[in-house]
């Protein structure tokens, strides 16, 4: 049988709260399989800079890379606030991200039926929604050089971050963005400031070059400010996104506003050698340590795991149909709560989804 070794990185905040419920739904889906799963904890973030000075330490790096796996928290928080941009809990991430060449993130952003009137959109716009963000996520203004900041003797300052990307580093993510939308709805919108960057404008022609090899994907290219718009507008109008890194971030939050609650959408960042799971929504200091948090995010940041990293489809599957189940039934955290709904706390709907989960074998 098979054993999948997972690396645990639950970081700060709601992070520590939501990744134990998603641990949860796998060792469910272990015991039914008889597939094993272990489990090790390892430090990031802001946790493992109040133990060890560093966000990223060296065994944490380690770990990663002889996992099968990574399931991952959230980082951040008021306490680091001010540290220094090298010191910041977000450099574990960054830095996990970059060394273990994980240039693809994948956003799905659906809007569950049940939860239609639970976004602050209207429902006319966001029912149907059914959308995925690929994000670039070692590139850009996030990495490039040079950067940095330089103060001057009359007391102002200069400050610099570099937006580059090469045509390999777009290629490649090109191409994982046109294999995505080949097993979707064979639509890809590559979103750019091509009237703007002169990166845009090469990303532009890469992307162009790429899809001459996918030729039942049907291409267009979309600025950055109109597509924002767009997506608020008709949402239902998108299937498959790329989009550079800096561009991903802002709109695959607002792309998240469409699926109901932040606390709603996972993510599976690829290409390297090990995949990491993460939930988009952060750790949401203003209600961590409450037992409220939505976990949903992270349990099916679970399901990509069991689909992109162990090739366990058909597990993958069960989790999110659990999800929509548990969700039909009425139960709702508070992000996504309405009246005549069923309020339950954090370890409540882990144990709700971890039920139907077990049941559906
Ligand atoms: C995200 C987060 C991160 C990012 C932060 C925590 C560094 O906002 O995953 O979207 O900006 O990429
Ligand atoms: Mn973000």
């Amino acid at each position: 049988m098979a054993t999948y070794k997972i690396a645990v990185l639950g970081g700060d905040g709601i992070g520590r709260e939501v990744t134990p419920q998603a641990q949860k739904i796998l060792e469910v889906v272990g015991k039914a399989t008889g597939a094993s799963f272990e489990f090790e904890p390892a430090l990031i973030g802001g946790a493992a800079i109040d133990a060890t000075g560093e966000p990223l330490p060296e065994a944490t790096l380690r770990l990663c890379e002889q996992s099968d796996a990574i399931l991952f928290g959230a980082v951040g928080g008021p306490k680091w606030d001010d540290a220094p941009q090298e010191r910041r809990p977000e450099r574990g991430l960054l830095g996990l991200r970059k060394e273990l060449d994980l240039f693809a993130n994948l956003r799905p952003a659906t809007c569950f039926p049940m939860l239609v009137d639970a976004s602050p959109l209207k429902r006319s716009v966001v029912e149907g929604t059914d959308l995925m963000v690929i994000r670039e996520l070692t590139g850009g203004l996030y990495f490039g050089e040079p950067r940095g900041r330089e103060e001057f003797a009359d007391g102002g300052a200069r400050a610099i971050n570099t937006m580059t990307y090469s045509s390999r580093e777009i290629e490649r993510v090109a191409r994982a963005a046109f294999d995505v939308a080949m097993k979707r709805r064979k639509r890809l919108t590559s979103v750019d400031k091509a009237n703007v960057l002169i990166v845009s404008q090469l990303w532009r022609e890469v992307v162009t070059r790429v899809a001459k090899d996918y030729p039942e994907v049907q291409l267009d290219h979309v600025l950055v400010d109109n597509c924002a718009m767009a997506l608020v507008q008709k949402p239902t109008q998108f299937d498959t996104i790329v989009t550079e890194n800096t561009f991903g971030d802002i709109l695959s939050d607002e792309a998240a506003i469409l699926a109901g609650s932040m606390g709603m959408l996972p993510s599976a960042s690829l290409g390297g050698k090990v995949g990491l799971y993460e939930p988009v929504h952060g750790t949401a200091p203003d209600i961590a340590g409450k037992g409220i948090a939505n976990p949903i995010a992270a349990i099916l940041s679970a399901g990509m795991l069991l689909r992109y990293s162990l090739d366990r489809g058909a597990d993958a599957a069960r989790v999110d149909a659990a999800v929509l189940r548990v969700l039909e039934q009425g139960y709702r955290t508070r992000d996504v709560h309405e009246e005549g709904m069923r309020l339950v706390g954090t370890g409540e709907m882990g144990d709700l989804i971890a039920n139907e989960v077990r049941r559906s074998y």
